[in-house]
């Protein structure tokens, strides 16, 4: 593989002129911390990077690499798990990728208190988005565990999901409008804080859950909730998944106030246990699940936990609850250590799926059947957000580059009916199997709005879709034509069913 060509001339003094000699930067130690991911599963070389420090400045970079025809690869917090945030591995002698750092997009609008809004730049973590709410007596409808890191930007990209999709829903559902740099340098804003707008193309939603492919968010509109008064967290014990659903299902039936159903196994609490140095949390006992319940509302915390303590599945010996914060959090890190306590053991194939309710505990005791057959030495650790569905496979032992259990976990969850994303979105991870979870029609329309927002295909190429070869020879009115179907369209079997790409192939 001959090396990645050097950078155009003249593209770096252009950049630096836009942006300051400071904010373009080839430093090979700074470079390598941009070019690996979280995970470090994926990762590829940068030929630069550079740091607007204002949505003007992105368009420049966005309108000087799309007329240099160089590729530029989106970064917030760089803690996406898919591989989006950080180049692919070099690729005949195209010049690498310039990453473009969100980071100095950072500020935070003052808190519209009657209309519960606030308007974030892309680079602001979620932290002090959240920080900002709770100063204005508010909160902001997401968490996760990784909010001192991700970014704003990085979370609508995403459509990040996290630990209160059960009450106030995804990123998408938090977002009112969207500032944007698209493909061609244009810039579209939407950060009037309109609920009511019904003037065509919704450009902010589209823009969510689009991994920087289309657009570069520069800044967001947010919805924010009112704080709930009290909250209360119950650890409970169970016999395992089935359990798990159903206790939710009775609790929801129960109206209980529920702001998280997160669920874990006996494995996983023992590999956080090691990894963080906890306590077991029911010494003696080894629960096969567990659930960590909360509940917020307005009622005293003890209140607001009647309807689990009253509950037949919920049995005292396997019961821990906390009313207070400090409590809560030694609760929860039992639950939310898990990602960092798997990276621990080595690189993990994180695999992040849902599934239909009823089918989530057969879809668990059949997918560790496919794992232990396909990487019989490897660790298993699934944990997740129950209340949604959505269970984390996490495999530690196959190689990076070797697909194979991801591919039978991704078909198994196909067969299942379920999605092969909830939350963690394609990114370069999942290109080859998106086939499985989008139809035909939909990819080829999800190809046409690459296309149409990103006429030379800059934009975060290889994420979400398979690269299309759009550079150089062609101009922007040949590209549908380079691959059938257009970019981005897996090649179509002669049944017309969507055939997997490998991995080699889509990356
Ligand atoms: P990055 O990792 O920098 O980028 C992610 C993707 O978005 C890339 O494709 C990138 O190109 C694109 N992007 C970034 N910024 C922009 C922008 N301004 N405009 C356009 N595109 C952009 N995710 C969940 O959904 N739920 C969880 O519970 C959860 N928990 C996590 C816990 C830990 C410990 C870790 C490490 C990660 C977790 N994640 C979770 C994944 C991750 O935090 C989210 O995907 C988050 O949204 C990524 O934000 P980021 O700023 O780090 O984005
Ligand atoms: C979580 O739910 O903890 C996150 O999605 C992170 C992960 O899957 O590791
Ligand atoms: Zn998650």
């Amino acid at each position: 593989m001959p090396p990645p060509r050097s950078l155009p001339a003249g593209l770096l003094a252009e950049l630096k002129a836009a942006l300051g000699e400071r904010h373009v930067l080839v430093d090979p130690e700074v470079l390598a911390g941009a070019s690996v991911d979280w995970t470090g599963r994926f990762r590829g070389p940068a030929s630069g990077l550079v740091r607007p420090g204002s949505t003007e400045e992105v368009a420049a970079v966005v309108r000087a690499c799309a007329a240099a025809e160089v590729p530029l690869v989106v970064q917030g917090g760089n803690t996406g798990l898919v591989g989006g945030s950080v180049p692919p591995p070099p690729e005949g002698d195209r010049p690498a990728p310039l990453v473009l750092s969100t980071r100095r997009l950072d500020a935070i609008g003052p808190v519209d208190q009657d209309a519960a809004q606030l308007t974030a730049g892309a680079g602001a973590t979620l932290e002090a988005v959240q920080e900002a709410a709770r100063n204005a007596g508010l909160r902001f409808g997401v968490d996760l565990a990784a909010r001192g890191s991700a970014t704003v930007g990085g979370m609508v990209a995403t459509n990040a999901g996290g630990l209160h999709v059960l009450r106030y829903g995804p990123m998408r559902h938090q977002v009112v409008g969207v500032e944007a740099v698209l493909g061609d340098g244009s810039v579209v804003s939407r950060l009037g804080g309109l609920l009511k707008d019904n003037t065509g193309y919704d450009l902010s939603q589209l823009l969510v859950g689009a991994e920087g492919t289309l657009g570069v968010v520069t800044a967001v509109r947010l919805r924010l909730h009112p704080q709930p008064r009290s909250r209360a967290v119950a650890l409970v014990g169970l016999g395992g998944t089935a359990d798990a659903v159903a206790l939710v299902g009775r609790l929801r039936r129960a109206g209980a106030p529920l702001s998280a159903v997160e669920l874990c196994f006996a494995e996983g609490v023992a590999l956080v246990c090691r990894a963080a140095g906890l306590p077991p949390p029911f010494p003696g006992r080894e629960p096969p699940a567990l659930l960590v319940v909360e509940l917020e509302g307005e009622q005293e915390p003890l209140a607001l936990l009647e309807p689990l303590i009253g509950d037949p599945g919920v049995h005292d010996e396997l019961t821990a609850v906390a009313l207070d914060d400090g409590q809560a959090a030694r609760l929860w890190a039992y639950r939310e250590r898990h990602t960092e306590a798997v990276a621990t053991v080595g690189v993990a194939h994180k695999l992040d799926v849902t599934l239909p309710l009823a089918e989530l505990a057969a879809f668990e005791a059949e997918v560790r059947g496919v794992v232990a057959r396909v990487a019989p030495d490897a660790t298993l650790v699934l944990f997740g957000h129950v209340g949604d569905g959505n269970l984390h496979v996490n495999v530690v032992g196959p190689p990076p580059d070797d697909d194979r259990v991801d591919d039978a976990v991704l078909r198994l969850v196909a067969r299942f009916g379920g999605s092969i994303s909830a939350e963690h979105g394609i990114g370069r991870a999942k290109v080859p199997w998106l086939h499985l979870s989008r139809s035909p029609a939909e990819l080829a329309a999800m190809a046409a709005l690459k296309r149409a927002l990103d006429p030379a295909g800059i934009l975060n190429p290889g994420v979400l879709l398979p690269a299309a070869p759009i550079f150089s020879t062609l101009s922007t009115g040949e590209v549908g034509k380079t691959v059938e179907g257009g970019p981005g369209v897996p090649n179509l079997d002669d049944e017309g069913q969507g055939k997997a790409l490998s991995p080699e192939e889509a990356r």
